[in-house]
């Protein structure tokens, strides 16, 4: 284990067995109705990336992948409430079924911005697959087609999530130790 982690939450195994079952699951509810144009999975940079990378091979289906860059955390541990966009979509989704992987639904307040900006373009469809859920209180109710796990309220790195742009490469999700970021 890394000597910066406290504790690991959920490990390798965990992470690769649970993305099976969402997938499955993502290529049986969808597998009827999309057809040949298959779905569109969209992933948060850049700490959805590898989550997306691995559900992508959990799916039994066509799959475009394109990305977005929103602000969030920059090197703070704490959110800042501000949601802009970086960098947006290649594809364009109207009439499309999409499916947003995303890290980590912490306050919300990413998720609420991108689904009424993507919601705006006219998906056929648009649902999102969240890694974890934390328990935090005063979070936004966001529906989440599906949950990896759900999360205690603290500060996670591994599996793609970063602090101040490190850790993202553990293949497990942990507890970052306090006296790292304090
Ligand atoms: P929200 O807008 O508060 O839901 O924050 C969502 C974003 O904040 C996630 O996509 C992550 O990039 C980041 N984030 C939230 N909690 C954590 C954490 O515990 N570790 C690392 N990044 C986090
Ligand atoms: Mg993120």
């Amino acid at each position: 284990m890394h000597p910066h982690i406290e504790r690991i939450l959920f490990s390798q195994e965990q992470i690769a067995q649970r993305n099976r079952e969402m997938g499955r699951v993502i290529t049986e509810v969808y597998g009827s109705k999309v057809g040949d144009q298959g779905i569109v999975l969209v992933s948060v940079l850049r700490g959805a990336a590898i989550f997306m990378a691995d559900l992508a091979r959990c799916i039994d289906l066509p799959v475009e992948m394109d990305y977005m860059a929103v602000s969030s955390y920059g090197n703070a541990a704490t959110s800042s409430g501000r949601v802009r966009v970086l960098k947006d979509l290649s594809t364009d989704i109207s009439g499309r079924h999409v499916v947003i992987a995303e890290d980590v639904l912490d306050s919300g307040l990413t998720l609420q911005h991108l689904l009424s900006m993507l919601q705006a373009r006219g998906p056929a469809s648009l649902e999102v697959v969240a890694l974890l859920r934390k328990d935090v209180p005063g979070q936004i109710d966001i529906p989440l087609f599906q949950t990896g796990f759900a999360c205690p309220n603290e500060f996670v790195v591994g599996y793609g999530l970063d602090y101040a742009e490190r850790y993202r490469n553990l293949p497990y999700v942990g507890v970052l130790k306090p006296e790292i970021y304090m």
